[in-house]
């Protein structure tokens, strides 16, 4: 332990911008190490290899229990505390796990009650991973044993940058529904709903179906049933799951506060792909948010998906800059069919992660496995060695990283809005709705990629956010619309903002309790209609629309809609685009209403993507944003700017041609001056400082 790295300092970097390590002094760079699958011998090389590849951070211990702890009480810390002091010595900082994701064997033997419980009543096996009940008191012991360990021993280690608890909690284990489960379950409903069981009853309308409940023990979870369970009932199963994960964080993150002071903590987070963690809820209780995030590899353009996972890691962040945690330097192994990165792509992608917040890249893993479930996982040193595409890309990315200090400190500047909410997805997918097609998910991808291609930059905001400075808000699907954020949206449109909200939202409260006075009650007023009746399509069934005051006949002045159709009732607005066919044919399909100095658009149908762009184009003639013209297809581009007045274009080209764009400045990453037009090779990107 003698070598102080020079990654570490005291607060802040030498410019005074405190990044969100403050004990990390530059872009982190570097991904899960796991050496306990090698001897002891291959460390040291790869402490001399990161070196070589630039790496400043990597996680260690994050599946380590067994071998930390392989008996019960009984510690083996001599080998990590050697990992430690090599990695220490090689300038190498630490991002420390509490490898409480995989409880040892021995754990799962002794506490057969502690297994995790399918919705069937199954108890799930072993040999795997995650496999225990979240909210088991004899996992809450031996996790926060294993945490106090390593917090006592390790809170002083100069290597010690970051302390990461678990591992993308709720992945495997998101939902458990054993005895303990059932009784965690109702202790949580009493705290919701203040001991009172006739306001849990008034919450779940247990008047139906003859479900009332004389007594809390009387309370199951949402296990499989031989029909519908109550759907207010699942909801707060899904909250309350949410909540037992969060419990086992705050239980470590506490621990680690009281014995290593000063040292954030974090947990990894899969935005956008975990459905059941409410991130917003979580993001307010880590010191700072850290995200992973796996390509769609298989999906065409799935830097898109990549992009908007990265800006609601950026929003739940609440807007400062956020760690990428966890990514793939080329394929994963668990998607069914595992493409593997084309040349450039790796940097593309990380890069793109950093433009829109990300202040690390990191990945999993560092050196490929050679045994064990994840070994045709790529990794940053592949099983290849180091005369490999993927080692030399690994390289060139951490000699890249050092030239875009300067975006450190910065913020992207975004033009929209999106409204996300994660209790409004688990709502509006619970079974018994009007169509089994209704996807939150599809409906927020669909339209971020809209604004993606229209080369609008947005941030995501929880419902009850203020959207003050937006120039455009967009809904994509908002069910669930409590009575604050209804007026939120009101406050917006009323002060001369733009919002579009698209179907099936602000129908009910967050009861799951349809609002009162007809669909879509929480929005009614603002957005001058009522809708009469839904009109779910059946299967393959498609809907054209045309602008009403167009002549129908004209060819290309139609878009078509598909999934879902509404008998729309305008009280106020006036509709834009109407049926042509259908089961709501002649009704308006698409409305616009003024209210105070700002407008709302509805747009009743799922619009396809062709859809989407004139729907949206009329929507920002209303908001007065103007899409940046000439920009060639495939550019991704993404805005910066400093408190100093500095401004930045990053400009990512996914084609296989150079292309041009209209910009001037200075490229970060090579030095050279664009001089208004900027080329960008194929496949590459710049970093123009203005
Ligand atoms: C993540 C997980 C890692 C690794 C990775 C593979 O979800 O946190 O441990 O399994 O997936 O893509």
């Amino acid at each position: 332990m003698s070598q102080t790295p020079q990654l570490l300092v005291a607060a802040e970097d030498s410019a005074g911008r405190a990044g969100p390590l403050p004990r990390l002094a530059r872009l982190a760079y570097g991904g899960d190490y796991n050496p306990e699958q090698w001897p002891e011998s291959v460390w040291a090389e790869d402490v001399e290899l990161m070196r070589v590849a630039g790496v400043n951070l990597v996680s260690v211990g994050i599946f380590a229990w067994a071998l930390l702890e392989p008996a019960e009480g009984q510690f083996e810390f001599g080998w990590f505390d050697r990992l430690l002091d090599l990695l220490h010595d090689g300038g190498i900082g630490v991002d420390l796990a509490t490898p409480t994701a995989v409880p040892p064997a021995w754990f799962r033997r002794r506490h057969p009650q502690a297994r995790l419980v399918d919705r069937h009543g199954l108890a799930l096996g072993g040999g795997a991973r995650q496999s225990f009940c979240p909210s088991s008191p004899a996992y809450a012991e031996a996790s926060a044993r294993i945490t106090e360990q390593l917090a006592r021993r390790y809170a002083d280690h100069p290597a010690l940058v970051l302390w990461h608890s678990h591992n993308e909690y709720g992945g495997a284990n998101a939902l458990c529904y054993c005895a303990t489960s059932a009784e965690a379950f109702r202790d949580w409903l009493r705290d919701r709903y203040g001991d009172d069981l006739d306001r849990l009853n008034t919450a779940w309308g247990t008047t139906f179906w003859g479900q009332r409940y004389a007594d809390w023990a009387e309370i199951e979870p949402p296990s499989h049933a031989p029909t519908s369970v109550n759907p207010t009932q699942q909801l707060d199963f899904l909250r309350f799951s949410s909540d037992a994960h969060l419990g086992n964080f705050r239980r470590e993150r506490d621990i680690l506060h009281r014995l290593s002071p000063g040292v954030p903590v974090t947990t990894n987070f899969m935005i956008a792909n975990c459905k059941t963690i409410d991130y917003w809820r979580w993001a307010a209780e880590v010191d700072v948010v850290s995200n992973d995030h796996y390509l769609r590899a298989e999906e065409p353009d799935n830097h898109i998906e990549l992009a908007m996972c990265a800006d609601l890691t950026r929003a739940v962040a609440g807007g400062r800059p956020w760690l990428l945690m966890e990514h793939a330097t080329s394929a994963v192994n668990w998607q069914p069919r595992n493409i593997a990165k084309r040349p450039g792509e790796l940097r593309r992608n990380s890069l793109s992660h950093l433009a829109r917040g990300a202040e690390s890249a990191l990945f999993f893993q560092w050196r490929a496995s050679r045994f064990g479930a994840e070994k045709f996982h790529s990794a940053m040193l592949p099983h290849g060695g180091t005369d490999t595409r993927i080692w030399r890309e690994v390289v060139a990315l951490g000699a890249d990283l050092p030239s875009l200090e300067p975006l450190r400190g910065t913020r992207v500047v975004a033009d929209v809005a999106v409204l996300w909410d994660w209790e409004s997805w688990w709502a509006v997918e619970l079974d018994w709705r009007p169509s089994v097609d209704l996807d939150y998910r599809e409906r927020m991808a669909a339209y971020y990629e809209r604004l993606w291609r229209d080369r609008l930059s947005v941030d995501f905001a929880h419902p009850e956010r203020a959207l003050d400075g937006y120039r455009l808000v967009v809904v994509p699907s908002l069910y669930l619309t409590t009575p604050a954020a209804a007026e939120n949206l009101r406050r917006y449109v009323a002060g001369g903002g733009t919002l579009l909200v698209s179907y099936f939202s602000g129908i009910v409260d967050a009861d799951d309790a349809i609002h009162p006075g007809g669909h879509p009650g929480a929005l009614r007023e603002l957005l001058g209609l009522t809708v009469e009746e839904f009109l779910p399509l059946r299967s393959g069934e498609t809907v054209r629309l045309a602008a009403v005051d167009a002549d129908p006949a004209r060819a290309g002045a139609e878009v078509t809609g598909d999934v879902w159709a509404e008998v729309v009732v305008p009280q106020g607005a006036t509709p834009v685009l109407s049926y042509l066919d259908g089961p709501a044919a002649g009704g308006p399909a698409v409305t616009r209403h003024t209210l105070g100095a700002g407008h709302a658009w509805y747009v009743s149908t799922r619009l396809t993507a062709a859809g989407l762009a004139p729907v949206l184009r009329a929507a920002y003639r209303d908001a007065g944003l103007v899409p940046p013209d000439g920009v060639p297809e495939g550019v991704e581009l993404v805005r910066r700017a400093g408190a100093d007045g500095s401004r930045f274009l990053i400009a990512i080209n996914h084609t296989d041609r150079e292309v041009e764009l209209a910009a001037t400045g200075t490229d970060l990453l090579d030095g050279s001056f664009q001089p208004g037009v900027c080329r960008i090779p194929a496949g590459g990107v710049r970093a123009l400082r203005a």
